[in-house]
C-alpha cells in the first residue's frame, strides 16, 4: 500500500473563529482551548491578532509561552506596526510563525485599501521581508484570492516567494468559489509561480455557500498541503471549513483522499464540547461529526437497521470521534424493534403481542411529547399492567445509591410475567426471531 501524503492542520479557532460574533475569548479561555488543540494534534495554532487589542496580545503571548509542541502563529496586516507586535507576542514561542495578509482582488484594492496593484505588490514584498528578518517561518495570505485576477495573484505570490515566505495561503475569503474552480486555481499557482515548489500551499475556505470543507478537500487533491479550519466550523459569517469534517473525510474515505493528518480523532468531540462550554454557543444539532444528532436515529427503519448492524446507517463509529455512543431516540418515527430494545435496557422483556399493545400507546404519546423518555416508557408499561410492579434487584439497589430518583436511576418496576432481558433460563421467546426480522422494517416507521 502506498504511503499517504501528510496534510498539515492549521487551526484558526482562536483567531478567525474568535472573530465571529458571540465567540470572543479572553486569555484564560484561549489558553484552555489551545491546550485542547494540542491534545487534538493540530500542527499549527493561530492564537490571535496581537495588534487588535492588548487582551489578544496577552492571549497570544500566553499560548506561545505554554503550548510548546505545535507551531504558534500570530496574524498581522502587511505593515510594520502589526508585524512587530505579532513578533513581540510570539517572543517565547518554541515554534513561532508570523502570518501576514494583504488583499489582492480589485474590489478590495479599489474600495477598501485604495491602493494600486503596484502598491499592493510592494507592500506585500516589504512586509514579508520584514517578517522574514524576524522569524524564519512566514506565511503570506492574499486576501480575497479567489476573486483576484489570477495573473496578478500569481505575480504577488512570486514576489512573496522571493521575499522569503515559507507558506502561501490562498483564502476564499468570502466563500465564493466552488470545488472544481478552486482546484484549478491551486493547479494554476503550482504551474505558474516560480519557486512555489519549495513552499507549502495552504487553503483557507469560508462557508458562505456551505462548500468550505468540499473546497478545502478539492484543493488538497490539487496539491495544497495545509488546511486552515476551525473547531465546529466557527468563523466569520457562515464560518470556516470545519476541522472535524475535513479530517474525517480523509479518515472515512482514504480511497478518495489518500492523505494523513496528525489528528487524534477521539479528541474531536471533546474539543467541540470544550469550545461550546467556553463560548456558550451551542452547535446545530445536525452538524456533521459532532452535532447532537450526528449519531442519533429516530426513524424506525434506521433504528431497526442500526440494531441489526450499525454499518447500515453509520459510516464511522461514534467512539472514533470521541462521542460516547450511538443514541436511538424514541419518537413517533420509531418502530417496535427500538422500543423493544429500550424496554430490555430498562429491564423488561415482552412477547410480541404485549409489545404491540405498548407500541400502540407509545405512538399516541409520541405525537404529543415528541421525544419519548425512559420515564414515559415506564409509565406506558405500568399503565398496561395496571397493578403494582415488582422492583428488579438493580433498581432496588439504585434506590439507595447516591443520585437515586434521577431520570436514569429511578426505580424500574417489573410487570408480572415480564422477563428481565439478562435473566438466565428465560422461557419467553426472543422478541424478533429470524422469521419476523422484516416485521419492524415494514411496520411502524
Ligand atoms: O478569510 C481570510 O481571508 C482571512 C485571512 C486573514 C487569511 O482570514
Ligand atoms: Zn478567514
Amino acid at each position: 500500500m502506498s504511503k499517504r501524503e501528510r496534510i498539515k492542520i492549521f487551526d484558526t479557532t482562536l483567531r478567525d473563529g474568535e472573530q465571529a460574533p458571540g465567540y470572543s475569548m479572553n486569555k484564560d479561555e484561549k489558553l484552555r482551548m489551545a491546550r485542547q488543540l494540542d491534545r487534538l494534534g493540530v500542527d499549527i495554532i493561530e492564537a490571535g491578532f496581537p495588534i487588535a487589542s492588548e487582551g489578544d496580545f496577552q492571549a497570544v503571548q500566553a499560548v506561545a509561552r505554554e503550548v510548546r509542541r505545535p507551531t504558534i502563529a500570530a496574524l498581522a496586516r502587511c505593515c510594520r506596526e502589526d508585524i512587530e507586535r505579532a513578533w513581540q507576542a510570539l517572543g517565547e514561542a518554541a515554534h513561532p510563525r508570523i502570518h501576514t495578509f494583504l488583499a489582492t482582488s480589485d474590489i478590495h484594492l479599489q474600495h477598501k485599501l485604495r491602493i494600486s496593484r503596484r502598491q499592493c505588490l510592494e507592500q506585500a514584498r516589504d512586509a514579508v521581508k520584514l517578517a522574514k528578518s524576524l522569524c524564519e517561518d512566514v506565511e503570506f495570505s492574499p486576501e480575497d484570492a479567489t476573486r483576484s485576477d489570477s495573473d496578478f495573484l500569481c505575480q504577488v505570490l512570486e514576489v512573496v516567494v522571493e521575499a522569503g515566505a515559507t507558506t502561501v495561503n490562498i483564502p476564499d475569503t468570502v466563500g465564493y468559489t466552488v470545488p472544481f474552480e478552486y482546484a484549478e486555481l491551486i493547479q494554476t499557482i503550482r504551474q505558474r509561480v516560480r519557486g512555489i515548489e519549495r513552499l507549502v500551499i495552504s487553503v483557507h475556505c469560508h462557508n458562505d455557500l456551505g462548500l468550505a470543507a468540499a473546497n478545502s478537500l478539492a484543493a488538497v487533491a490539487a496539491g495544497a498541503r495545509q488546511v486552515e479550519c476551525t473547531i465546529n466550523g466557527i468563523g466569520e459569517r457562515a464560518g470556516n471549513a470545519s476541522l472535524e469534517e475535513v479530517v474525517m473525510a480523509t479518515r472515512v474515505r482514504p480511497d478518495r483522499y489518500p492523505y494523513e493528518t496528525a489528528i487524534t480523532t477521539e479528541q474531536l468531540f471533546p474539543s467541540s464540547q470544550l469550545l461550546t462550554e467556553i463560548t456558550g454557543v451551542a452547535v446545530q444539532p445536525n452538524k456533521a461529526i459532532i452535532g447532537r444528532n450526528a449519531f442519533a436515529h429516530e426513524a424506525g427503519i434506521h433504528q431497526d437497521g442500526m440494531i441489526k448492524n450499525p454499518l447500515t446507517y453509520e459510516i464511522m463509529t461514534p467512539q472514533s470521534v470521541g462521542v460516547p455512543s450511538t443514541r436511538l431516540v424514541l419518537g413517533k418515527h420509531s418502530g417496535r424493534h427500538a422500543l423493544a430494545l429500550r424496554c430490555e435496557q430498562l429491564g423488561f422483556q415482552f412477547s410480541i403481542r404485549e409489545l404491540d399493545e405498548i407500541y400502540r400507546d407509545f405512538i399516541v404519546l409520541a405525537d404529543l411529547v415528541k421525544t419519548v423518555e425512559d420515564r414515559h416508557v415506564l409509565e406506558l408499561i405500568r399503565k398496561r399492567h395496571q397493578q403494582p410492579l415488582y422492583k428488579s434487584a438493580a433498581a432496588a439497589q439504585s434506590e439507595t445509591a447516591p443520585g437515586a430518583g434521577t431520570a436514569d436511576s429511578r426505580v424500574f418496576d417489573r410487570a408480572p410475567g415480564a422477563q428481565l432481558a439478562n435473566e438466565k433460563g428465560s422461557e419467553q421467546p426472543r422478541l424478533f426471531p429470524a422469521e419476523h426480522e422484516q416485521d419492524d422494517y415494514l411496520w411502524g416507521v
